[in-house]
Order: C-alpha cells, then structure tokens, then sequence
C-alpha cells in the first residue's frame, strides 16, 4: 500500500485544472447500457472507480475503448452478462446503477447489494422499491438483488422518493427511459450530475423534463441511440482545492470549472474571508489572513454539499472562533474527527452535530484514510499542519481524485507518495 507525506506550513500559490466529475462519469458510463450504439465520452477522469466502472462494463460484455485524447467509447451491443459481482460492487457501491438500464433494456439483471461503508449502511431499499413500481419483480437472495420483468418493457410510474437519493434518481431515470408510458420522479435529486446524466440521455434519444428540479418527468421510448457527451467539471474537487488554498492563507486559480455548481461553497468561503472571483469556467481564491469559522449544516443540492463537509471541518480547525458542523445526509460521516483530534484539533461531537473551536496550529501525525472525502481532508490537514504528516491508506483518495499530490506540488505543496515500506516514522509532537 501506498502513503502520502506532507509537511505543511507553505501558503499555496498556482494554477489547478479541475478535471471531469467523477458522480457524473459514472453514471454517463454506465448510461451506455440502454443502447447498442457507440456512446462516446469526453473529459472522463483517471480515477480508481472508472476504472472499476470501466471493468464492470466489460465483465457484462461491453466494449470499451479510449482513443489518444482520452475520449472513452463504449458499445453495449452484444452483452454476455447481466450480473454484476460482489467482487467488483464492493469496491464501487456506484455500480448499483447497472440495475436500472439492465432492466430496462433486457427485462433481466442480478447485482450483488454493496453493502454498508466507512460512511453509512448506504441502503438501496429506494432504488429497489421504485423499480418495483415499474413492474419489475425484486428479490434478494444470497446477497444479489436479482430483478425481471415479467412483461417486455417496465412500465411507466409514479414514483415519490421518502429522501432525497442522488443515484436513485439517476438509476430511475435511466429505467424510464425505455419504459412503456411516462414515468415521473417526485423528491428527484437535483445535483449537476443528475442533470449532466439527463443531458447525456437526451443526446441519446431520451424524452426528459426538469431535471434540475425536484420533480422529473421521462417518456419512454422504444430505444436509445448513440451519443458524445462530455462530462462536466467536478465542483467537489473544485471546492477541496479551494479550502486547500484556504486554509494555508494562500491564492490559487482554478481552470475548467463551473462555478455555477459552487454556490454553497463560495458563499460560505466567502464568510469565512475569502477573496473569489468567477468567471465563465475559471475561479479565483485568495485567503488574506487566517480564516474565520463557519457553521455549515449539509442538505441537497443546491444546499450545502456533504462531500464538502470534511474540507470544511477542517477550516474550521485552524480557523479563528468557533463553529458548528451538522451531517444530515450520512449518519456516520465523521470519521475524520477522530484522526484530526490526534493532529490536535479541538473538535466535540453532539450526536451529527461537531463542535470545533479553532487552534493557532495542527501537529503533524501518522494518520489513516477511511473515506475519500476524509482523506482529502487530512491531505489539507497535512498542508496546515506542523513538521510531517503521514497519510496512510491512500487507495480512497485515489478512488476521487486525479494526481492529488501533482497539482499540490505545482502550487508549492511539500507532498510526495511513498510505498508504505519506505514511510517514515513521524515523531508525535504535541
Ligand atoms: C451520491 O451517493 C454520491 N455518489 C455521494 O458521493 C454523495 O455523498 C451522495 O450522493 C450525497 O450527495 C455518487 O454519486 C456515485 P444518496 P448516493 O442515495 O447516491 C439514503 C463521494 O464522495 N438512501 O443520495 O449513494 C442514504 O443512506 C460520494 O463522491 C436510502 O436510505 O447517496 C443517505 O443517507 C460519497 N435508501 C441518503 O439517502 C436508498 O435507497 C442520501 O444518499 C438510497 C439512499
């Protein structure tokens, strides 16, 4: 296994290429299945879960290829599977979206359930439960979700989702597509990467209104065709480099970003003393002087993003006063705390609610990554900290994020990856 050592204390100054939306790649890949024509994407990241998106496509079948500027092209035209293994869903919990095109073209898919992770049990009860409205016939047997439908096509429902679920509503989405009648989706997720997934749809054929709001309506068709689609930047990378520049009083320029997705994290950086200024795909951010602490409470798009919760913790660790963090999407989504307590932050938590008083300096640590948005934030932790922080477990970093350490490097970040069997020791320093 691989770690990261970081020692902090540079203020970061440079230039970042966001790259492609690693939540709206997935489900645009895996959109491919509703169609036997070539589906071409562009600005796909070189992340750890495409890779696994990618390996699944091909197990059940599909064709993939990249071409020199990295554009992906996948044809579905001659599946051999419709089952997607534990081996591969265990890894990706995104490949629960294989169900609904499965279904909905070929009346006939087996996925293994995902199981819980670091963050929560991550259910699928709502995806399930709004396919069998659609007239598929569900069970679960030996850890498989093992779905049919008895007539040729799923039929076109009404569906009220009980919570907000970003894949669920993608998963639905692409279902409807090829359903007989009209479907829709009440209590829809309205995150851009739904909306980059309606977007790709419809190039491919797909009769869809309002995605983008909460309530999305999809008349079926007989088929799909093929399509280009070019995936849209990743706000979430996006907002960690902002806080990494932040949190280290420093001044970064952000390329190929949409800051339309960002309005929640701009709004609340700039309480917290941030200097921003956008552009049509650009954003700059600088930090004057320490930060100030600011409460954030996660909520649905276009509320605050949970995906930003981590970061944002710890801005709050090294910022001036003290703030609230409430978790409202996962119920146990703060396993960072305890790994930014060892580097000497002064958080208190009250059931999903975490306390943090900000201190003057973090220690450096050796500490270990247990979900991807916590890792990147002990990567930030690690640009603030003092002497030399060790990131163990760097796997989920790169599950969603694209050569992290380069493009801190390139805004002067002190970072470099090491095979565990070469990671120093660090000194604990209180
Ligand atoms: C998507 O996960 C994202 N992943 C997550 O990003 C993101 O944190 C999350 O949405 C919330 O924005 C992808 O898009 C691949 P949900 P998803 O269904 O769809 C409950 C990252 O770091 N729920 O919107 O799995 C669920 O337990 C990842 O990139 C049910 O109860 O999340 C949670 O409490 C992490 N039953 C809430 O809804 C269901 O059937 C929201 O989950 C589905 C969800």
């Amino acid at each position: 296994m691989e770690s990261l050592v970081i020692r902090g204390g540079q203020p970061l100054r440079g230039d970042v290429r966001i790259g492609g939306a690693k939540n709206a790649a997935l489900p645009v890949l895996i959109s491919a299945l509703l169609t036997d024509q070539d589906l071409l994407v562009a600005n796909v990241p070189h992340l750890r879960d495409i890779t696994t998106a990618l390996e699944l496509l091909g197990r059940l079948g599909a064709r993939i290829e990249v071409d020199e500027k990295s554009v992906i092209r996948v044809n579905a035209g001659k599946l051999i599977s419709r089952r997607a293994p534990y081996e591969l869903v265990k890894t990706m919990r995104a490949s629960i979206l294989v169900l609904g095109p499965l279904l909905a073209r070929f009346g006939q898919a087996e996925v293994s359930l995902p199981g819980g992770c670091a963050i929560g049990s991550r259910p699928v009860d709502l995806h399930i439960r709004a396919l069998e409205q659609m007239g598929a016939t569900i069970t679960v047997e030996e850890g498989y979700i093992k779905a049919s439908t008895s007539r040729h096509r799923l039929q076109g429902a009404k569906i009220v989702f009980d919570t907000v679920t970003v894949t669920g509503t993608e998963n639905l989405m692409m279902a409807a597509t090829l359903a007989e009648g009209a479907t829709v989706l009440e209590n829809a997720a309205r995150e851009p990467e739904v909306v980059d997934l309606a977007n790709c749809l419809a190039a491919m054929g797909a009769r869809i209104e309002g995605a983008g709001t909460d309530v999305i309506e999809i008349e079926g068709v007989a088929n799909l065709t093929g399509a280009a689609h070019r995936v849209i930047p990743d706000r979430i990378e996006a907002g960690t480099f902002m806080v990494a520049a932040a949190v280290t009083q420093g001044e970064m320029r952000l390329h190929d970003v949409n800051p339309g997705h960002l309005d929640a994290v701009i709004v609340r950086l700039r309480d917290a003393g941030a200097q921003i200024s956008v552009s049509q795909s650009e954003l700059s951010l600088k930090m004057p002087e320490r930060p100030d602490a600011v409460s954030i409470s996660t909520a649905p798009y276009p509320g605050f993003p949970t995906d930003m919760q981590a970061q944002f913790m710890l801005l709050n660790c090294v910022s001036e006063g003290t703030a609230s963090i409430t978790e409202h999407i996962f119920e146990n989504r703060f396993m960072h705390v305890h790994e930014l307590q060892r580097m000497g932050a002064d958080i208190t938590l009250h059931g999903n609610t975490a306390l943090v008083r900000g201190v003057d300096q973090l220690g450096g640590a050796q500490v270990m990554a247990t979900d991807l948005r916590a890792s990147a934030c002990l990567v930030l932790a690690g640009l603030v900290a003092r002497e030399q922080t060790v990131i163990g477990r760097i796997y989920h970093i790169d599950r969603g994020y694209d050569c992290i350490e380069e493009k801190l490097l390139q805004c002067g970040a002190d970072i470099r990856r090491v095979s565990d069997s070469r990671s120093p020791r660090v000194h604990a320093v209180q």
